[in-house]
């Protein structure tokens, strides 16, 4: 596919963009984690790059290969992805958080391998620092967009995160609409944002919708700004 330079609306942007899930350690051999493929988080940063974006992908792990022309970094926890994004913070312009970042952590990581015992048994889990709601603390001129997974009443959950974390944009996903949310090739979304926006996009491909929803917020954006 070829873009003229008009059609390069994030040149000389630094967008970071974070995907997938992240991944909890309970001891040596098992973790918490949750079902995101990375697939979403991956389009968008493709999508980013392909719009003339200087591209930063912090992704948790995933089974997918780092799109062209973007700077992969590896991360595994939640933790370690608040680090990497803070890394990269001051000089974004624009932060996408696709992650599934997983909201609890166990509270002691076991050094050994932990042995069953006879009868039940439980693991104390403690939160994880919202890191996008951290962003959106430490915010001068990015612009923040986030994701929303939600079962049910998505337009309403998706507002309340737009305020709660003071975020720009969120892009709220029905994880229970068939071909819709985690492992799927295709979304449907609806694009909630500051001054009342809510648009909602057709069910399309991820690579698509990734390319259509970076569009729409730098359209958003200009005439904002007009
Ligand atoms: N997010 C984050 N750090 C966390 C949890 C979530 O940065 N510890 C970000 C996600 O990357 C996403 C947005 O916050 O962009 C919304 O994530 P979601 O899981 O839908 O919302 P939560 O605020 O965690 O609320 P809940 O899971 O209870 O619905
Ligand atoms: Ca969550």
């Amino acid at each position: 596919e070829y873009f003229s330079p008009k059609d390069l609306p994030l040149k000389g942007k630094k967008v970071v963009v974070t995907a997938g899930p992240t991944r909890e350690r309970i001891d040596p051999v098992r973790f918490l984690t949750n079902f995101s493929s990375g697939k979403m988080g991956y389009a968008m940063a493709e999508a980013a790059a392909v719009l003339g974006a200087e591209t930063v992908l912090i992704s948790g792990p995933v089974c997918i290969d780092a799109p062209p022309n973007v700077s992969l970094i590896s991360v595994e926890s939640a933790k370690d992805m608040y680090e990497a994004v803070l890394e990269e913070f001051d000089t974004a312009s624009i932060v996408i958080k696709t992650a599934a970042v997983a909201d609890y952590k166990p509270k002691d990581v076991h050094a050994q391998k932990m042995k069953k015992q006879p009868g039940e048994a439980s693991i104390v889990i403690e939160r994880t620092t919202d890191i996008l709601a951290e962003l959106g603390q430490r915010k001068k001129s990015q612009l923040l967009i986030g994701f929303a997974a939600e079962t049910n009443d998505v337009i309403h959950y998706a507002k309340g995160k737009l305020e709660k974390k003071n975020a720009d944009y969120i892009i709220a996903n029905d994880v229970t609409e068939a071909g819709s949310g985690f492992g799927t090739e295709t979304n449907s979304v609806t694009l909630v944002g500051k001054n009342d926006v809510e648009m909602q996009f057709p069910h399309l491909h991820k690579k698509e919708l990734a390319l259509q929803l970076l569009q729409t917020i730098m359209k958003l954006e200009k005439d904002e700004t007009k």
